[in-house]
Formats: C-alpha cells, sequence, structure tokens
C-alpha cells in the first residue's frame, strides 16, 4: 500500500481517536523487541470494529488489541515475519460477545480489505436496522479468508456476490437467517474447499446450479427454507463427502434423483415441504449411514419404501403428508429409531406389533391413514409414548380393552373392535372377564369424535404440527430438531 494513502488515512483517523493511535506507537517503539503490528492493519481493524460497534472509543480502549488491550471478538496470530509481526486473524461478533452491542448504522467497512490476513469473519444478529448488502469488491480480496459467517442479520440484502469464489481457502460459508435473495452464483463451485454451505433462511430463487457438483470436500450443505425451485441435482451425488443434506421448505419438484443414493455417508436427508414426486429411488437404500430422513409434505403419492428396514442407523423417520400408500413395512431391525411420523398419508393394512418392540421409539404417528385390524402394544409401549402415541384418524383401527389396565380404545380414541360394519373386518374382541367389575361393561364401538374433555383435547397433541425441520448447524452435523408450533 502506498504511503500516502496511509497518512491521508492516519490524518482521517488521528483527528477521531486523539492522542490513541500516537500513545501505541511510542509504546511500542519504546519496547523494541515486542512483537508489532503494522499500522495500516490497526488502523483497519480499527476502522472495522468502529463501523461495527456502538462504542465510538474502541480503538482508544483497544490500542494494542493483539497484546495487552484484547477484545474477545478479535484474533490474531503471529506471522511469519522476520521480525515477526502479529496480524489480525479473527472478527468475531455475536450473542457470545455483546459488549459493546453493534450499532444500529453498523456496515461492513471497505476497510476490512486492509485485513488481508483474515481466517474467520463471523457476525451474527448484527445488522438489524439499516440495510447492508454485500459488495462485489469486497471479499475478492481476503484471500486468506477460511470462515465467513454472517447470520441472523435481517437487514442483510442484496445478492450474493460472484466474488466470493475468490476465495479459494473458504471451508465454511454461512449466510443463513439474512434477507439475501437471487440466484446461488454458479461460480461458487469453484470453491473446492468448501466443507460447510449454509445459505438457510434467506429467499433465495432459482435452480441449484449444476456447478455445485464441483464442491468436493462438501460435507453440510443446508440451503433449506428459501425458494430454491427446479429438481434436487443428480449431480449432488457425486460429493461422496455429504453427511448432510437439507433442501427443505422450498419450491423443488420432480423426482429424486437416483444418484443421491451413492451418499454413502450420508447422515440425514432432508427433503420435507417442497413438490416431490416418487416413488422414493431403491437406489436409497445404499444410503448407510443415514440416521435422519425427512421427507414430510411432499406428493410423493407412491409406495412406502421397504428397504426402510433396512436402513439400520435410522434415528428418525418422517413421512408426513406424502401420499404413500402401501402397507408399513417390517421395521424391527431399525433398533435405534426414535421417531416415526407416517401420519396424513393412504396406508393400508395392519399396524405391526412389533413397532411396540422397538426400545428406543419415542414418537409414533400413524393418523390419519387407512390402516385397520386390531392394534396391539406392550402397556409398557403405550405408557411410555403417551402423548406422542397418534393412531387417531384410521376408520378399522380398533383396540381391545381387556388386555390393558386401562380403557385403551378411550385413551387412543380408536374404536373397540367388533366384527360390524366393516370397521375392523372379523376382529372381535374376547368378552370383557374383569373379575372385580360388577357392572360387566359390555364391548362397544365408539362412534362419537374427540370429546371436548378428553385428555388428549390438551395443548400440545391437538395443536402442535410436527412440522419438522432440521435446524442446519455449522459446527455440527446432527443438528436438533425444530418443531414449528403452529
Ligand atoms: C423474495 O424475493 C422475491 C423476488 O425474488 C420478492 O418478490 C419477495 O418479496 C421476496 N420475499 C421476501 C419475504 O423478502
Ligand atoms: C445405535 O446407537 C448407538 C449409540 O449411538 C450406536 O452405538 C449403535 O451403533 C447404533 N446402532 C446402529 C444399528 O446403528
Ligand atoms: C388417498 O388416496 C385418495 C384416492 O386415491 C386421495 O383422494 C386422497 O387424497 C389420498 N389421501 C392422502 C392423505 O394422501
Ligand atoms: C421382521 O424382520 C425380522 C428380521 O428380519 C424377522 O425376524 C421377523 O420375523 C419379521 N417380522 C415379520 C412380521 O415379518
Ligand atoms: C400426528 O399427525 C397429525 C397430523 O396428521 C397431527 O395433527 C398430530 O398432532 C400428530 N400427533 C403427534 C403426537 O405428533
Ligand atoms: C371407555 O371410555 C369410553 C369413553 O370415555 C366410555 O364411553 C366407555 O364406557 C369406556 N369403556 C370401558 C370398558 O370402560
Ligand atoms: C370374515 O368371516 C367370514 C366367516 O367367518 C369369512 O367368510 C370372511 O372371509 C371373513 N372376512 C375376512 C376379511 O377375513
Amino acid at each position: 500500500m502506498a504511503s500516502s494513502s496511509l497518512s491521508l488515512y492516519l490524518v482521517g483517523f488521528l483527528a477521531i481517536l486523539a492522542g490513541g493511535v500516537m500513545g501505541l506507537q511510542g509504546k511500542t517503539e519504546e519496547t523494541g523487541e515486542m512483537v508489532m503490528m503494522e499500522e495500516e492493519e490497526l488502523l483497519g481493524l480499527f476502522d472495522v470494529m468502529g463501523s461495527l460497534l456502538d462504542e465510538p472509543g474502541w480503538a482508544q480502549v483497544h490500542q494494542e488489541p493483539c497484546t495487552n488491550t484484547p477484545w474477545p471478538g478479535v484474533g490474531c496470530e503471529v506471522g511469519e515475519e522476520d521480525p515477526p509481526i502479529f496480524h489480525v486473524t479473527l472478527i468475531h461478533v455475536g450473542p457470545d460477545v455483546v459488549n459493546p452491542p453493534c450499532k444500529s448504522s453498523a456496515k461492513l467497512s471497505d476497510s476490512l480489505l486492509k485485513l488481508p490476513y483474515l481466517k474467520t469473519l463471523s457476525i451474527f444478529n448484527c445488522f438489524v436496522a439499516s440495510p447492508v448488502s454485500l459488495s462485489r469488491s469486497l471479499f475478492g480480496a481476503l484471500s486468506s479468508l477460511e470462515h465467513l459467517s454472517l447470520q441472523s442479520n435481517p437487514s442483510l440484502f442484496g445478492e450474493i456476490p460472484p466474488g466470493l469464489s475468490s476465495l479459494k481457502d473458504l471451508r465454511v460459508l454461512s449466510l443463513s437467517q439474512n434477507n439475501i435473495q437471487g440466484n446461488i452464483p454458479s461460480e461458487l463451485g469453484g470453491l473446492v474447499k468448501l466443507e460447510q454451505l449454509d445459505l438457510s433462511y434467506n429467499n433465495l430463487s432459482g435452480e441449484i446450479p449444476e456447478e455445485i457438483g464441483g464442491l468436493e470436500s462438501l460435507s453440510i450443505l443446508d440451503l433449506s427454507w428459501n425458494a430454491i425451485e427446479g429438481e434436487v441435482p443428480s449431480y449432488l451425488g457425486q460429493l461422496q463427502l455429504l453427511q448432510k443434506v437439507d433442501l427443505c421448505s422450498n419450491r423443488i419438484h420432480g423426482k429424486i434423483a437416483p444418484e443421491l443414493g451413492n451418499l454413502n455417508r450420508l447422515v440425514l436427508l432432508d427433503l420435507s415441504h417442497n413438490f416431490i414426486n416418487g416413488p422414493i429411488p431403491e437406489t436409497f437404500s445404499g444410503l448407510e449411514q443415514l440416521q435422519y430422513l425427512i421427507l414430510d409434505q411432499n406428493p410423493i403419492n407412491s409406495h412406502i419404501p421397504f428397504f426402510l428396514g433396512t436402513l439400520k442407523k435410522l434415528v428418525s423417520i418422517s413421512f408426513s403428508g406424502c401420499g404413500l400408500t402401501g402397507t408399513i413395512p417390517n421395521l424391527s431391525l431399525l433398533k435405534n429409531l426414535t421417531a416415526l411420523s407416517l401420519d396424513n398419508n393412504n396406508l393400508s393394512g395392519t399396524v405391526p406389533p412389533n413397532l411396540g418392540s422397538l426400545p428406543n421409539l419415542d414418537h409414533l404417528n400413524l393418523s390419519n391413514n387407512k390402516l385397520r385390524g386390531e392394534l396391539v402394544f406392550p402397556d409398557e409401549f403405550i405408557y411410555r409414548l403417551g402423548e406422542r402415541l397418534d393412531v387417531r384418524g384410521n376408520e378399522g383401527l380398533c383396540t381391545c380393552n381387556q388386555q390393558y389396565k386401562e380403557n385403551i380404545s378411550a385413551y387412543l380414541q380408536t374404536p373397540v373392535c367388533l366384527g360390524t360394519e366393516g370397521i375392523s373386518e372379523n376382529r372381535t374382541c374376547p368378552k370383557q372377564q374383569h373379575p372385580d367389575d360388577s357392572k360387566g361393561i359390555s364391548p362397544f364401538l365408539y362412534h362419537g369424535k374427540i370429546s371436548s374433555d378428553s385428555p388428549f383435547q390438551d395443548s400440545q397433541l391437538m395443536s402442535a404440527s410436527f412440522g419438522l425441520c432440521f435446524l442446519s448447524s455449522i459446527v455440527s452435523i446432527v443438528s436438533s430438531f425444530c418443531f414449528h408450533y403452529v
């Protein structure tokens, strides 16, 4: 950098900072052996922090941010120069670093370009009032950047600059929960070191560019909660390191490409809330590491896949509202299955009793199907699940009370099995034999809908829509559920 521009810069800065920078200069010159910083970089940092934080005196308080007066959101590393000097390698503003807070006019200063050693830039919940956009030139020069996270900034608008693709060392790119729109630039496909791409919760549109197939290091792809169109790209099947693919809540249509079945490290696949058609490809039987398979609210409209029962690592299967037909497959090998949501489909046949012996099953929703016959689950299972067991809305499904301690048909809101009206075909409950029950209540057919004083009327079961998407997390692969209560 030309020294003239530096001194110009200094003049401007000193006017604001008064003695601040001078003081630092004196001190560092005195202690000649101390590891120092280049002025231009230091002033660049002051400028960047000054444009973000609501503390005009930040530079004065943190005159030596790499040594004596650190701030938790700034990190430095000693460079390879001789004599060694400090370089700013990390800037982080977020919920864990809240003092001082961002100012309402916070913006990204062009002085970022004076921090060429920056490896991590993460700014959370900072641009909330005045509009900020990602300028085209801003990131181009930050050639050392490995981790760029600008998250939860509601006033961060505009498009993703294609120039981001010049950040060849980028491993993590997260622009989640901003107000970014436009297409995903195809240039991003050049980021061959990228491991995590999280663009979730924005207003991105257009199709997923084919070039994404070039992100050969990618393990996490989260494009959920946007307005992305087109089909699930078959070239995702080339990205052998993928562990998490979350495309939920977009406008994706068409069939699922069979190539996705090649992703033998995939742990999570969430395609819920789209317009995807079936059938689910047979190749999915190769997704041996799969733990979370979430396809809710898609017009799959085909047969429930049999191979589900062979994906032994499955923890959660969610197929609500997919128009699935056929019978519930044998899932007895899925010892780790904790949640099975098959509600709002067209499933027929009986409910396999061995679901009740899955040791970890804790949420079972079979409501609103065409299941029939007697429901036979162990007491222990029924009480363990409580309100998380939902079998309502299956006209042919019935229960027999006498094998349970309680009135199970009332509890589960299913009729008692009787051989009438085709309700439960030929299944008739044995006669009631309660020795202490002098009233000798006879089996009955439960006609009514849910009575208003039913225990099930209470809060969650009735109102919770188990709309299940996975929150992306830049650090962990298996992230927590987000339950969207309606
Ligand atoms: C999303 O972007 C579209 C244009 O692509 C625009 O019409 C729409 O208003 C935006 N929605 C939101 C919530 O910003
Ligand atoms: C089930 O989970 C346990 C604990 O996480 C794990 O050790 C085991 O390998 C899993 N079983 C299968 C079949 O994946
Ligand atoms: C079940 O199938 C019928 C006709 O085949 C269709 O009208 C109905 O919408 C389907 N129900 C569900 C929940 O998919
Ligand atoms: C379900 O699969 C298991 C394991 O393959 C098998 O032992 C069992 O008999 C099957 N159950 C039914 C009802 O087909
Ligand atoms: C089961 O799914 C239905 C929607 O089909 C939903 O209304 C109900 O709350 C769900 N029950 C549980 C226990 O999640
Ligand atoms: C079971 O509960 C229902 C509804 O609460 C009630 O009408 C019926 O009499 C009960 N049946 C038995 C056998 O207790
Ligand atoms: C019901 O029982 C009758 C006579 O016992 C038999 O003819 C009929 O096939 C049975 N129906 C079903 C669906 O099993």
